[in-house]
């Protein structure tokens, strides 16, 4: 596939299959494709938990937080859950680096997800304190971010931006999941 096709595809998945779990293998291979990411001073300081189990991975969800903006939508309805979790994890004295790999790591995992037609959402809405005592996080690093993760489930495009300039994104009534994207006009802003 086209790197630029593989980008596009690779939106936020928030609806997933959940009779068909991830087997860990796959999601080691995820967290390979994250290894091997580029990240500050190559210090290589983030770890990772990956948490397939079901009932761990129901616990964890009931402790995430998904798409504020579809207010009538309170996340994934049983049976359309992740059925795995990737926890990106940073030394708890993180600093800005640190933040820049999770985010490089985050974004690896999500494209490579897409390539295999698994879906991603990243979370950053989790309950902070609950989440690491939950995944025995060790005492000196916390959780960066949360990979909800799954065959994916939904259909989901990308749109141009509305007149009235809302970054929102929306879904329309046959479930279609819209996210308005600015135009390259807009986001580039110089030239030499
Ligand atoms: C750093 C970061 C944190 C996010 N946290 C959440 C979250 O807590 N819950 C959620 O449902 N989506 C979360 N998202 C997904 C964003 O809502 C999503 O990326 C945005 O709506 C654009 O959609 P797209 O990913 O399809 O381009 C997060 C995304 C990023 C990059």
């Amino acid at each position: 596939m086209d790197f630029r096709q593989l980008v596009e595809e690779a939106r936020t998945c928030r609806r997933f299959h959940e009779n068909q779990p991830l087997a860990m293998e796959n999601l080691e291979w995820l967290v390979d494709c994250a290894r091997l990411s580029p990240c500050g001073r190559n210090a290589q300081e983030l770890r990772f938990i990956i948490v397939a189990e079901r009932n761990k991975c129901l616990e964890l969800f009931s402790l995430t937080r998904w798409a504020g903006a579809l207010k009538d939508w309170g996340g994934p309805h049983a049976g359309e859950r992740p059925t795995a979790f990737i926890a990106v994890l940073m030394p708890e004295k993180g600093r800005e680096l640190h933040y820049w790999d999770t985010g490089i790591a985050c974004q690896t995992i999500q494209l490579a997800a897409t390539s295999r037609g698994w879906g991603c959402c990243m979370i950053q809405s989790f309950d902070h304190q609950a989440v690491p005592a939950l995944l025995e996080v060790p005492a000196d690093m916390k959780v960066g971010l949360v990979l909800g993760l799954g065959v994916a489930k939904e259909k989901r495009v990308i749109t141009h931006m509305p007149a009235d300039g809302s970054f929102t994104y929306w879904r329309d009534n046959a479930g279609v999941h819209y996210v308005p994207k600015r135009s390259l006009d807009e986001l580039i802003i110089g030239r030499f």
